[in-house]
Parts: C-alpha cells; sequence; structure tokens
C-alpha cells in the first residue's frame, strides 16, 4: 500500500508539470479534484486502509499525510507560478504605448440643410420668433382644408401628395403648422412663429426637384399687420442672410391661404442682376412664397379677420442652401456623400 502511494505521488506531480507546462489556470483545477478532491485518488486510498491492521494503520495513515502535504505544497507554488505568468502575460497585451502618436479623431460636420436652417431661425429668433414644429405624417385637415383648399379645389393639383391613408398623408408643405399654431393660440396675439421641417411631393427626381425636400414657414398675427411688414421684415431676412446690400423684389402670385400672394426675388446674388446661367437671364432668383393670411385661414384658425391680420411665408430650404454654398443639383444633399459633407467640416456657417 505504502508503496502504491509512493507511485501516486509520482504520478500525480508528473501530471502537474504538465499542467503547469500548459500554463492554463483551468487545468489546475481539473488535477486538484482529481488527485486532492473528495472523490479523487488519495481519498479513495484513504477510505481502503479501513482493511489494514491496527499496526499497518498509522504507518499507512503517516504515509498518506506525508503525500498530501506533498502534493498540496506542489500544487500552490505550481499554481502561483503559473498565475503569475499569465498576468504578467495580460499586462502586457493590454499594456498603453503612452509614446505611439495619436490619432486624429473624425470629426463630424452639421448638414448644409441643417447649417441653413439653424441660421434662419438664429435669424428670425433674433427678430422675436419662435420655433414650432408639426408633423411630417398629417391630417388632410390640416395640409389642405384649413389652409383654404376646399376638397376637389383645383390648387391641390399644385401639390402632388403622397397619401397613407383617405385623410392622412405625408405633408407637402409646412403651411399646416400655421393651422395647428392657430388652433392652439387663439385669439391670443401676436403670434410670430417659424416652422422649419421636411416636406414630401410626388415629384420625380432631377437637378431641381426632390420628393422629400425642406421648407421653413412663418406666420405673424397681429393687430394691424400689414404687406409692408411683411416686406420690410423680408429685407431685413434677406440682408442678414446674404449680406448688407442685398436687393429683393415682390411679384405677384397666388396661394390659396394667402391674398394678396407673392413670391419673393433677391437680387442675384452670382452675377448682381447682369444675368447669368442661375438667374437664367433674369437677374433675380426666387427665394419663398409669401402673402397676407387668407381671412378664411384666419377665421378656421379662430381668429376674428376684422379684428387682426397676418402675414405668412414659406420658403425652400434647399433652394437658399444652393445659393449660398453654390451646389447646383439638390439630390447632392441626399446622397449622405462624404465628399461633399466634408467640405462643411469647421464652417460656421
Ligand atoms: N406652402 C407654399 C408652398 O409650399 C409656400 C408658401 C407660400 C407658404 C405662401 C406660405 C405663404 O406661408 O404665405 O409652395
Amino acid at each position: 500500500m505504502i508503496e502504491q502511494l509512493q507511485a501516486l505521488q509520482e504520478r500525480a506531480l508528473a501530471r502537474l508539470q504538465e499542467v503547469a507546462a500548459n500554463e492554463d489556470l483551468a487545468r489546475f483545477e481539473n488535477w486538484r479534484v482529481e488527485f486532492l478532491g473528495k472523490k479523487g485518488e488519495l481519498s479513495t486510498a484513504l477510505r481502503a486502509m479501513g482493511s489494514l491492521s491496527a499496526a499497518e494503520r498509522p504507518l499507512v495513515g503517516q504515509v498518506v499525510n506525508d503525500v498530501r502535504a506533498a502534493l498540496e505544497s506542489a500544487y500552490t507554488a505550481a499554481y502561483a507560478q503559473c498565475l503569475a505568468v499569465v498576468q504578467l502575460r495580460q499586462e502586457e497585451s493590454e499594456a498603453l504605448d503612452v509614446t505611439l502618436a495619436g490619432r486624429t479623431p473624425f470629426v463630424g460636420a452639421e448638414h448644409p440643410l441643417q447649417k441653413v436652417i439653424r441660421r434662419i431661425e438664429e435669424i428670425f429668433v433674433g427678430f422675436g420668433f419662435t420655433v414650432e414644429e408639426g408633423p411630417e405624417v398629417e391630417l388632410d385637415y390640416y395640409n389642405f382644408e384649413a389652409m383654404n383648399f376646399p376638397k376637389d379645389h383645383p390648387a391641390r393639383d399644385m401639390q402632388d401628395t403622397f397619401f397613407v391613408g383617405p385623410d392622412l398623408l405625408l405633408r407637402t408643405h409646412t403651411s399646416p403648422v400655421q393651422a395647428r399654431t392657430m388652433e392652439k393660440r387663439h385669439p391670443q396675439v401676436p403670434v410670430r412663429i417659424i416652422a422649419p421641417g421636411k416636406t414630401y411631393r410626388r415629384d420625380d427626381d432631377d437637378a431641381t426637384h426632390s420628393h422629400a425636400f425642406s421648407q421653413v414657414e412663418g406666420l405673424v398675427i397681429d393687430h394691424g399687420v400689414r404687406m409692408s411688414d411683411l416686406k420690410g421684415m423680408l429685407l431685413a431676412f434677406a440682408r442678414q442672410m446674404y449680406g448688407e446690400n442685398q436687393e429683393v423684389r415682390l411679384r405677384p402670385s397666388f396661394f390659396p391661404f394667402t391674398e394678396p400672394s407673392a413670391e419673393l426675388d433677391v437680387r442675384c446674388i452670382y452675377c448682381g442682376g447682369s444675368g447669368c446661367n442661375t438667374c437664367k437671364q433674369t437677374g433675380w432668383i426666387e427665394i419663398l412664397g409669401c402673402g397676407m393670411v387668407h381671412p378664411n385661414v384666419l377665421r378656421m384658425g379662430g381668429y376674428d379677420p376684422a379684428q387682426v391680420s397676418g402675414f405668412a411665408f414659406g420658403m425652400g430650404v434647399e433652394r437658399v442652401a444652393m445659393l449660398l454654398y453654390q451646389v447646383t443639383d439638390i439630390r447632392q444633399f441626399y446622397l449622405n456623400d462624404l465628399r461633399l459633407l466634408q467640405q462643411f467640416v469647421g464652417l460656421i456657417r
């Protein structure tokens, strides 16, 4: 029995060396269970002692204890050594080389359309306007009805619409935010809001048309608001946007929700008015539609057109951005081409 125990010790130590050579901490546990565990070889040997004579028992018991002590101390030493090696290797692999040259982090840029919207907002907030928002999926009522397009009115043809349901659509302009604001605020005056946002029309995309585009709506309601107020404010806006000497003109137009209606042209910012391809030799470039809020629109919004009046305008953000940044194809704004976007890194405006 004693020889068996000594053989066991030798075998166990040999295996421990193999385990240690593997430098894998999990294998140490397997070894421990196999040789020192409750069901391990040494415990089995200990149980076999029951069959020994009273004289042999203390002798063999002593050897069992010696073997256990030898295995335990060998195990502890080998495990500690292996742990040190594994930890060192891990630390080395996680080490930071503080002498390495830094990598420049990628800096994103505000999208040119977002930049323009922010600039427009800044200008109008400076005039005392607040910023409103409305849903892109809109009710027919707000998009058309409340904007004085009765059902079957031919002016609905001006705006090819994506319908989502019988009375639900992707808004074709930001004008419904006018109706929503009036509904919320009436009969309070003054109302001075702008509403930037996405709009959608069933257009075939080309260099100047996109089925998704952006507008900034404006609405002012107060006592005694006049067309000259509209013109003065748009002139002030154009001068902040394009420069101190910017000229503008109002040209008669038609919108169902304004009467009278007009479009605002700015002097061509490229040729200064002498005529070029951008302004199609006219010397002027249209940037927005506007007018005095139609009495029907005021009435539907809960205001009394005998008491208050208002003006409104709606501008195409892409149009403004194309002029400002000399982008010639509207699709550029939606392609997410980094070569375009990176040109705006670090630009404030
Ligand atoms: N909603 C018009 C459009 O999308 C633009 C517009 C014109 C808005 C005149 C207005 C306005 O508020 O008064 O074509």
